[in-house]
């Protein structure tokens, strides 16, 4: 029914013209809300905006399992997900797109795996290299992107402290983001391509002098950036690999429990 899913970030609530909406129920209940599925540039694309189309979802209690198992159950095979981040270096300027190639999982609490025992078996998936090379390498390509960084992602809703934004910073990492995770790594469990699109929003914490980050900043910034988004998001569908083209991410599963050859 889709081929391509997009999860919508902050302020991100609609995407595609003429989509109809198709509910989809899930073993882990429902999705942010019902995907609606549309076509973009000749191909199918389903859309899910994250924290639901009124944002009344923080980041913590995103459905982040029953919203990619429903992209997933739609056959999905690739997903984009947008979202917006904090600048942890000063050169990364608010309505910078970083694509990100690594991330950092400082979330707690979050239901993080399809794979949470009985009735589902015990599998493990690497999230070595957690973004998938094709989508990463089609975003690259067609935008005016930083083409690489580490995200970590913070449990929210509050944002960091100076103390803990300058040891983000000390680290190496790149941006601050909330979402994230789980997002990535549960994509990896159903074998889906997912390449993440971080939109700068503000400096965070730790690289600026000041009160610190606020909500309407971010939603103010992104808010700005969502046309440029939606452009670079439409031109990256057209050009994403056709859903027989194999991937690595297709293999995160081979070997283990949920390995439907293997049953
Ligand atoms: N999202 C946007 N800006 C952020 C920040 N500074 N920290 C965490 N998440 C964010």
């Amino acid at each position: 029914m889709a081929e391509i899913g997009v999860i919508g970030g902050s302020g991100f609530y609609s995407f595609l013209q003429d989509a109809r909406p198709v509910p989809v129920e899930t073993p882990y209940g429902l999705p942010s809300e019902a995907p609606v599925v549309g076509d973009v540039n000749g191909r199918q694309v389903a859309f899910i905006p994250r924290h639901g189309a009124d944002h009344r979802f923080p980041p913590h209690r995103v459905n982040y399992r029953a919203n990619l198992w429903a992209l997933h159950a739609l056959g999905v095979r690739q997903v984009l997900g947008p979202c917006a981040v904090g600048s942890l270096r000063p050169e990364l300027t608010p309505g910078t797109f970083v694509v990100p190639d690594q991330f950092v999982d400082r979330t707690w609490g979050r239901e993080h795996t399809l794979y949470d025992g009985p009735p589902h078996p015990v599998v493990h998936t690497s999230p070595a290299d957690p973004y998938c090379p094709a989508g990463r390498a089609t975003v690259i390509a067609l935008g005016n992107v930083v083409p690489d960084g580490t995200m970590v992602v913070i449990n929210g809703p509050r944002f960091s402290t100076r103390a803990e934004s300058q040891w983000h910073a000390a680290q190496g990492w790149s941006v601050v983001g909330m979402t994230g995770a789980p997002e990535a790594s549960i994509a990896r469990e159903l074998g889906l391509c997912y390449t993440s699109l971080a939109v700068v929003t503000d400096h965070d914490a730790g690289v600026a002098a000041g009160e610190g980050v606020t909500q309407a900043e971010v939603f103010e910034v992104f808010g700005r950036s969502i046309e440029r988004l939606k452009v670079l998001l439409a031109d990256v569908i057209a050009q994403l690999p056709k859903p027989d083209v194999d991937c690595t991410c297709r293999h995160a599963l081979d070997g283990t429990a949920a390995d439907r050859r293997s049953a």
